[in-house]
């Protein structure tokens, strides 16, 4: 475990040597990326956030980003409105960051909760859930990889459950979980999770120089569990109680999530590259110290999962590649 401390530590060096100019954040308007936001703009670095949200969040978010600039004046918070579960809506918002960017520091993708209740499908025909913690996170990452390309320091962090990966509950021949029984929020849980560590191991190894990190947060009390069930369900409502209490109990706090994120993002124990880290250096899904995937546990260790993601790699890579480029290609 790497201790809060340290943790603390390594963020009390971000400076504007450390190359974290430029970051787009998809999900931070609400949870462990605005809590992420929140820690980095705390540095007092000189830094432009893309904060992308939905219309719904709008009112709400500037508060939070008038917050942000008294804080720190040299941040620059430009608030980015799209639907994200819609693919099309992300395209639309990847072609207006890359219009006015020419490099990208930092890709950060939370958008997302578990999907307790019935299947519900946004209009493009994806389930919402899927939409926004795989499709819609792969291609922000997709569009935006010439950016990534042209910095330094880049790094892609998706925040879902990295480390957890099993090769029994991931269904290859049912990816998107449309069989008459399939969707239940535990399949769909780990398909998701691991959706996401065989697409972002594919991308990792393709693109050496960026820095790729699917995280596991742990238990955060952000009020995410609350979201995926249906309206007035009484189950809902207690599950969402005693779990929120446990999470209360014995989750991290808000702030020690942000700053964990926040290192997440920025240390040089995932891959090398960043602020110097001068404990034990992360490793990926391959065993090596850089050029592959992190996958990086609540405690910020890397459990790289390494039997369990190399059978996924070896019987799913292809099938998962496949199926996600006939989704994403017209959107790119
Ligand atoms: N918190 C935990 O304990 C925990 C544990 C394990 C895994 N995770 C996963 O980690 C990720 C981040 O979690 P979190 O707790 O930070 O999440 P969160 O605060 O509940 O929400 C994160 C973001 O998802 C967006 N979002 C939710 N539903 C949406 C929809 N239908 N359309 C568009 N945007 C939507 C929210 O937008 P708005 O602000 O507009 O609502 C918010 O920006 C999620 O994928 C979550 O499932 C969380």
């Amino acid at each position: 475990m790497v201790s809060f401390d340290d943790i603390l530590a390594s963020n009390s060096l971000i400076n504007d040597e450390s190359g974290l100019h430029v970051a787009v954040f998809v999900g931070g308007t609400s949870g462990i990326g605005k809590f992420t936001i929140k820690a980095l703009v705390a540095t007092g670095i000189t830094v432009k956030i893309y904060l992308v949200g939905r219309r719904s969040s709008k009112e709400r978010t500037q508060a939070f980003i008038e917050e942000l600039h008294a804080v720190n004046p040299k941040a620059e918070i430009v608030w980015t409105e799209a639907e994200v579960s819609l693919l099309a809506d992300v395209k639309r918002v990847c072609e207006v960051i890359k219009s006015k960017e020419s490099r990208l520091d930092l890709l950060v993708l939370t958008a997302g909760y578990a999907p307790f209740g019935t299947r519900k499908e946004t209009a493009e025909g994806h389930e919402v859930v899927q939409a926004l913690e795989y499709y819609s996170r792969m291609l922000f990452i997709l569009h935006l990889l010439p950016l990534l390309g042209a910095s330094d320091h880049a790094r892609v962090v998706s925040v879902l459950g990295g480390g957890l990966e099993t090769t029994y509950l991931i269904d290859l021949d049912d990816l998107d979980l449309k069989k008459p029984g399939n969707f239940k929020v535990y399949r769909a849980r780990f398909q998701y999770l691991a959706m996401n560590t065989i697409t972002l191991d594919k991308l990792a190894s393709e693109n050496p120089d960026i820095t790729f990190i699917h995280s596991c947060p742990g238990a955060v009390n952000t009020g995410n569990v609350r979201r995926g069930w249906d309206a007035n369900s009484v189950v809902g409502s207690i599950f969402s109680r005693v779990v929120e209490s446990m999470n209360w109990l014995i989750g991290f706090s808000d702030d020690e999530s942000g700053q964990r994120h926040l290192f997440e993002s920025t240390s040089a124990a995932f891959g090398g590259r960043g602020v110097p880290y001068t404990g034990r250096a992360g490793i990926t899904t391959t065993a090596q110290s850089a050029g592959g995937l992190f996958l990086v546990s609540n405690k910020c260790d890397c459990t790289p999962n390494a039997k369990v993601v190399a059978q996924l790699r070896e019987k799913g890579q292809e099938k998962v590649w496949d199926h996600t480029e006939k989704v994403l290609g017209p959107y790119l």
